[in-house]
């Protein structure tokens, strides 16, 4: 077969990234690429050229080599394995060469073409981050200083995200930032960015599967690995549990808990094959002990605890870790907007600024902190009662007025819903 022909569908039946394609998806990729053969010994990628398409193995070797880090062989793929910008293997773009140690034939595919796939493409998109995740060889030493290596930020639009944003970016991390809201995380990206590191905006939906794996295999394209995940992008409904839509259970879950959970399991192999990574998950004190009117939101967050406790557990001694931060009343965000209905949460439970929130992210990640419960009030103490003394815990709830807030502010949401359909 020679340079320019059309690939047959066969062909990509035999390659393990496309295992889990279907028929439709394998041919119309089939489209997309040209076949190229290289004698061995070619040079197919020169250090520092631009490697805008991505070139997939149909048979033979290759070598990735760093001619400017005197030719140190960074790794060696083979028939099924694909290639391009060198991010995807070096960890920083146009980093190394790649040369044929056989006689190789690579399906070419244009960069366009490629991020379509992605895309459009979820089993796809899933099977290669998870690839490129464990492939990354980082190149920077494993340690706790912050500088030069990558975050992903959920939820980095508005509220306590940007705070969050900005903190990472003030300690030299690299950010990939996602929400729904192009233009406002656009806005983010920018202010970020003048405080002096690259950041790029990855719009999507963190309750969508298809969205978390392209915007894992972007974040991989794009900086070599992700060294920090901080799930922060969460939603509060609060509303009598008989007047919410069945599908707004299944929504709470998705972007709370679930889409967390996901993200965590894809950057996973990436952490544990460099011996180092974070993920911290920002639950809330509604997840230790669930606040009337909140049945959505309190469980997700009592499950995103949960979660972060058996990870943290399961991987002591890897290097990969995860800290779980568990703000009170924050004066940004959410609650900033329910203050704006007049309602005030009680002062003895006290509050926190989302600077303190951001702050706290730092820290749990320098110090490996298992969690950090942040607030004003005394509500460590008060924390302890539904272990120790529930009765006296739930009895001290309803005279704090916590029951009658949320009340108050579900009130207030039942009569716009009633209002609007919404
Ligand atoms: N504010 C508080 O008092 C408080 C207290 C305890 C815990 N927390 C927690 O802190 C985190 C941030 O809260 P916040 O107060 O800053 O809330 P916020 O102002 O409502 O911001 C939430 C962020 O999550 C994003 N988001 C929501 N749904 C999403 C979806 N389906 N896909 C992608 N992104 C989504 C939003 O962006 P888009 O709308 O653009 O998608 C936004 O960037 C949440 O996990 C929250 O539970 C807040």
């Amino acid at each position: 077969m020679t340079a320019g022909q059309e690939q047959p569908t066969e062909l990509l039946h035999g390659i393990p990234l496309f295992a889990h394609c279907s028929e439709d998806e394998l041919t119309e990729i089939a489209a997309s690429l040209r076949s190229v053969d290289f004698p061995r010994d070619a040079v197919i990628v020169r250090e520092g050229d631009l490697g805008d398409d991505m070139y997939i193995i149909a048979a033979g070797r290759v070598r990735i080599v760093a001619e400017s880090r005197g030719h140190e062989t960074i790794a060696e793929l083979e028939t099924g394995d694909f290639f391009g910008e060198m991010a995807l293997i070096t960890g920083s773009p146009r980093s190394a060469s790649v040369v044929a140690l056989t006689e190789v034939r690579l399906l070419r595919l244009a960069k366009d073409r490629f991020d379509h796939m992605i895309r459009e493409m979820p089993q796809l998109s899933l099977e290669m981050s998870r690839v490129l995740s464990g492939r990354v060889s980082q190149i920077a030493p494993v340690g706790r200083d912050l500088r030069g290596r990558t975050a992903l930020l959920t939820g980095a639009s508005k509220g306590i995200g940007v705070h969050i944003a900005k903190a990472l970016a003030r300690e030299g991390m690299n950010l990939v930032l996602t929400a729904r809201s192009a233009e406002a995380l656009e806005g983010v990206r920018a202010e970020v960015e003048a405080l002096g590191v690259r950041a790029i905006a990855v719009p999507g939906d963190v309750g969508s599967r298809a969205h978390l794996q392209a915007l894992v295999v972007r974040a991989i394209s794009e900086f070599g690995a992700i060294d920090l995940l901080v799930n922060n992008a969460g939603v509060l409904l609060t509303l009598a549990f008989h007047k919410v839509f069945a599908h707004e259970i299944e929504d709470h879950v998705r972007v709370n808990l679930t889409g967390p959970m996901f993200l965590s399991w894809m950057v996973l192999p990436g952490m544990l094959e460099r011996g180092a990574g974070h993920v911290v998950n920002i639950a809330s004190l509604a997840g230790k002990y669930g606040p009337a009117y909140n049945e959505l939101y309190s469980s997700s967050k009592a499950g995103l605890i949960a979660f972060t406790q058996s990870f943290r557990a399961s991987y002591r001694g890897s290097g990969v870790s995860a800290s779980v931060i568990v703000p009170g009343f924050v004066e940004s965000g959410m609650y900033e907007r329910s203050r704006k209905h007049g309602l005030r949460a009680p002062r003895v439970l006290g509050s926190t600024t989302p600077e303190q929130v951001a702050d706290a992210v730092v820290r749990a990640v320098k110090k490996d902190l298992p969690e950090l419960v942040l607030n004003s009030g005394p509500i460590k103490i008060l924390l302890a009662l539904p272990t120790l003394l529930p009765g006296v815990a739930e009895w001290g709830r309803i005279r704090l007025g916590t029951d009658n807030l949320y009340r108050k502010a579900a009130e207030i949401r039942a009569k716009r819903r009633d209002e609007t359909g919404r």
